[in-house]
């Protein structure tokens, strides 16, 4: 049995029976129905999530726009709807997805550096809640067209706090030479310039330093130095009715300690106190990260000179974040063997053409076999969001369990759907 389940954050990822099962569903009963690989997540350990979140912060009644990029399927985000839910986008596709579950447009955020005009018109179309902009050239274009279409933009300026999040670099965004939100030494100026704009209606400040936040250090800098530019707006008459905290919670996948809900919810209390400003934040990986994990099957066991290679059908195409960050994700089998012996250092690999397709190296493992289903952990996040088909192969299913109860909630695609994508080229076709 793996020491790694259950997680404190989602319990009803357990071994019942001597099987891993989510909530009242084993794994391999849902393996035999739809094939692996494929995500499974729980409704219930997300929606614990959810009401965790916001119980920590009851009294200040924030508005919680859970971040749609970590998970962006329609059921997961319905899921979320249904608990009064916002959303935070980054691009218009996921506004879409955002809608479509039943999130209205005055409980979205819509982030994100490169908004298109397109998709600010879309925004704005939709009375998406606030529009973070983060540049001047974002802000002017937003402006004329929110003037064309007869609109006003509710719009939150990000701003960059120059602070070291102590995360992976490339999920940092808090550092001045990072490409996000506008220099604290520039912001005032352009809070001015927005607050002068027509078309434009100055609702806030935003702010997110990064993901994957273990330590509250970094957040209450960076809360810190925002909070102090709120009050000189305030003072310069510019007053500002919601700060949005942005997301990067953080979540256990090993060993990290990040720190508790409570004790983030009391910190950004505490620097509010006594502010008439409402709170917003955009969680993403603390709702869903540990709700989640990827199944897979064991294809070969292969013997090598120094190591043994556990070769399994998910592959860096279906889970990322170990090939692209070196992250970390627990691996527990779906029925712990008997009578096998020991643990042994095992490498679980995926079948891509690259040496980065692992999931874990030298990793100490019950001694696995061809055939035996193995169960990636905390993939709910980050994780079928950031799938591919490289090597042409077909993206993962997802299913989601309530319960007894478990539905498919994006369908493996088939290799004509794949196929048909293409196009030949004019001059090639009838050959
Ligand atoms: N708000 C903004 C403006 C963001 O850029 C992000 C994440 C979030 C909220 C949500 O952050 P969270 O609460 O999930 O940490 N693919 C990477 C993570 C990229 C995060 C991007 N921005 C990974 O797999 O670790």
């Amino acid at each position: 049995m793996s020491a790694a389940v259950p997680h404190p954050d989602a319990p009803e990822i357990a071994y019942r029976d001597g099987e891993l099962s989510v909530e009242d569903v084993a794994l391999s009963r849902i393996a035999a129905a739809v094939g692996t690989p494929f995500y499974c997540y729980s409704s219930g350990a997300i929606e614990r999530q959810y009401r965790r979140f916001a119980a920590a912060f009851a009294g200040r009644a924030p508005r919680l726009c859970y971040s749609v990029k970590a998970n962006s399927n329609l059921s997961v985000i319905a899921t979320l709807a249904r608990l009064g839910s916002g959303a935070d986008v980054v691009s218009e596709g996921e506004f879409r997805r955002a809608l479509a579950a039943g999130i209205p447009g005055q409980r979205i955020v819509f982030s994100g550096i490169g908004k298109t005009e397109a998709e600010l018109a879309f925004a704005l179309e939709h009375d998406a809640y606030q529009i973070n902009v983060e540049s001047r050239g974002e802000l002017e274009a937003l402006s004329a067209i929110a003037q064309r279409a007869g609109r006003v933009a509710p719009v939150a300026i990000r701003v960059n706090p120059d602070v070291d999040a102590r995360t992976h670099h490339k999920i940092a965004t808090g550092k001045k030479e990072n490409k996000f939100g506008i220099d604290l030494a520039h912001a005032p100026d352009v809070f001015v310039e927005a607050a002068a704009l027509p078309g434009i209606a100055l609702k806030g400040m935003a702010v997110h330093i990064g993901s994957q936040l273990t330590a509250l250090g970094p957040f209450e800098i960076a809360f810190l130095r925002v909070i102090e530019l709120w009050r000189a707006l305030n003072n310069r008459g510019i007053k500002l009715p919601r700060i949005d905290f942005g997301g990067g919670i953080g979540i256990r996948y090993r060993d990290e300690t990040p720190p508790s809900i409570e004790e983030y919810a009391a910190v950004v209390g505490h620097m509010t106190q006594g502010l008439d400003v409402e709170l917003a934040f955009e969680p993403g990986r603390y709702i869903v990260g540990n709700a989640g994990v990827l199944v897979t099957r064991v294809l070969y066991v292969k013997e090598g000179v120094t190591r043994r290679f556990v070769i399994v059908d998910a592959a860096m195409n279906d889970l990322l974040r170990p090939a692209l960050y070196d992250a970390w994700h627990e691996i527990g089998p779906v029925k712990p063997p008997v009578g096998r012996g020991p643990a042994l250092a095992q490498s679980v690999v995926g079948p891509v053409c690259e040496t980065g397709d692992a999931f874990a190296l030298d990793r100490l493992l019950p001694p696995f076999r061809p055939g035996d289903l193995t169960a990636i952990l905390s993939a709910g996040a980050y994780g079928a969001v950031m799938s591919s088909s490289y090597n042409t192969r077909p993206p993962t299913a997802e299913v989601l369990v309530r319960g007894g109860d478990f539905a498919v909630i994006r369908e493996r695609p088939s290799y004509d759907a794949l196929l048909a994508r293409d196009r030949m080229a004019p001059w090639l076709a009838g050959r």
